[in-house]
């Protein structure tokens, strides 16, 4: 990873001018991110190696009851303007939930204190600029391609009419945004990597409490809404507005594995294998009262289910097992087969929803065949989903899918893995009985996206 670091450090500053940090391309991006930017119309007007300067307009939306800038938009704006100059030093390297990139060659900023004196009332448009010396701007440069997490305290001047009208202190950290994710033990990963991680499983949660128009649409989280919460409603409304299909995709998958759950006779245990925020454990637990439900997840997952399970009305505790683990190192089978409430030898169904995607194949192929060994019961079964490895290398033309896996870039969560032919990829792996069926062979319609998502259920 250190190489791909010093790799991206060897473009000129002039091409990291042109693709990636100009003051146009940037005023685009983080307007599209943070929408308080575009309504305020703030801009990027100079980028220079280890310097920023911007403009926040004196309009009205900017301004308060004095006719002056609010106050917190100028430190908003001291956030972005130094953020900038910060980025100008990371050569090459794309901003995680900026650029449209992946964890493993993006860099993640995050602002961890600021100080800020107000001199004078801002009358004029407000030019902030941030210019960092060259002494500090080596050793930076030098952390983080070394592959250290960076602390910058950086300063930013605000100038209207000519005259210094506050000045910033700002605290950033900034970190390969690989060293964040779980393959990584690094203790440091947590509180951004936690609240990435909680922002999709909340965004899914969030379109889950949502009702389909179609016709064979006819299942409903009734706790989805309240586990999703405000942040899980705006990031579905978000998404959804990239891809429309979104809801009807999560809904049928939800339906798909509802009726799957029904179909298995005697059916004694569930695994919800990467469980995010699904409360299928608590809306099934009056309809299959011999279930245990085993909850897997990241611990950072993990206490957030139980956080919010707490907040329903009743959590069938007694029920559920909770269980945390990394799929990308632990042995999942090993982990279920040393509980003592686990038994291979019942009927089982193994729920690997929305997951399979984040996993590269070879993460995905160890995680399968770690299933199979808890699969002793002739009518046990895996139930997963795929997307095709179009959807995953861009190659697609469809341009909502385009967009979409964009927005998943931004949240964190890029899809990495895809399978043309899930029921192949699964007969490989030693499944023997394997049906797929598309999104859009389940609900009767002919849609280029939804024929690009598919459901597996495999036996033995
Ligand atoms: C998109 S969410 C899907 C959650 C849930 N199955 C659903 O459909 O609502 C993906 C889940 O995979 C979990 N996950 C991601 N990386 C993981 C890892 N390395 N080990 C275990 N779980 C992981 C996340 O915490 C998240 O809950």
């Amino acid at each position: 990873m250190t190489q791909q670091i010093l790799q991206s450090s060897e473009i000129t500053w002039d091409e990291d001018y042109r693709t990636r940090i100009n003051p146009q391309l940037m005023t685009s991006l983080l307007r599209t991110s943070i929408p308080v930017l575009e309504q305020s119309d703030w801009t990027v007007t100079r980028v220079e190696d280890g310097c920023c300067e911007t403009l926040l307009p004196l309009n009205k939306a900017t301004t308060n009851q004095h006719g002056t800038h609010q106050a917190a938009l100028v430190s908003l704006s001291a956030d972005y303007t130094g953020g900038m100059a910060l980025a100008t030093l990371l050569r090459g390297v794309p901003l995680a939930g900026i650029h449209a990139c992946h964890d493993d060659v993006s860099a993640s900023l995050w602002l961890a204190g600021m100080n800020v004196r107000y001199k004078s009332p801002s009358t004029g448009h407000l030019t902030g600029i941030c210019e960092i010396d060259l002494v500090q701007a080596e050793e930076i440069r030098k952390r983080y391609f070394r592959g250290s997490r960076v602390l910058a305290t950086l300063q930013v001047r605000f100038y209207s009419n000519g005259e210094l009208t506050a000045e910033a202190e700002m605290k950033y950290f900034a970190q390969p945004t690989i060293q964040l994710s779980p393959a990584n033990s690094n203790p440091s990963r947590s509180t951004l990597f936690s609240h990435k991680l909680k922002a999709s499983a909340r965004m899914i949660a969030g379109i889950r409490a949502r009702k389909s128009s179609h016709p064979k649409l006819k299942n409903h989280c009734p706790h989805a809404n309240l586990v999703a919460g405000p942040h899980g409603e705006l990031l579905a409304d978000h998404l959804q507005e990239i891809l429309p299909q979104l809801k009807d995709m999560v809904l049928t998958r939800s339906q798909h594995i509802d009726e799957l759950l029904q179909q298995v006779p005697d059916l004694k245990q569930v695994v919800l294998a990467g469980a995010g925020l699904d409360m299928r454990s608590i809306t099934h637990a009056d309809t299959l009262p011999d279930v245990t439900f085993f909850e897997i997840d990241l611990p950072e997952m993990i206490a957030e289910r139980e956080r919010v399970t707490k907040l329903l009305p009743q959590d069938y505790r007694e029920r559920r097992v909770l269980l945390s683990a990394n799929f990308k190192v632990d042995d999942l089978a090993q982990i279920l087969r040393q509980h003592p409430n686990f038994d291979t030898t019942l009927p089982t169904v193994i729920i690997f929803e929305g997951c399979s995607m984040y996993f590269s194949e070879a993460e995905n192929q160890r995680i399968f065949r770690s299933f199979l060994e808890l699969m002793d019961h002739p009518l046990s079964c895996v139930w997963a989903d795929f997307v095709t490895q179009a959807v995953v290398t861009g190659r697609t033309n469809n341009l909502y899918i385009k967009n979409f896996l964009q927005g998943m870039d931004s949240l964190g969560e890029s899809f990495v893995f895809g399978a043309d032919d899930p029921t192949d990829w699964l007969k490989q792996l030693g499944f023997n009985f394997v049906e797929t069926i598309s999104a859009g062979e389940y609900l009767n319609e002919i849609d280029s996206v939804l024929s690009a998502y598919s459901f597996s259920v495999a036996r033995r």
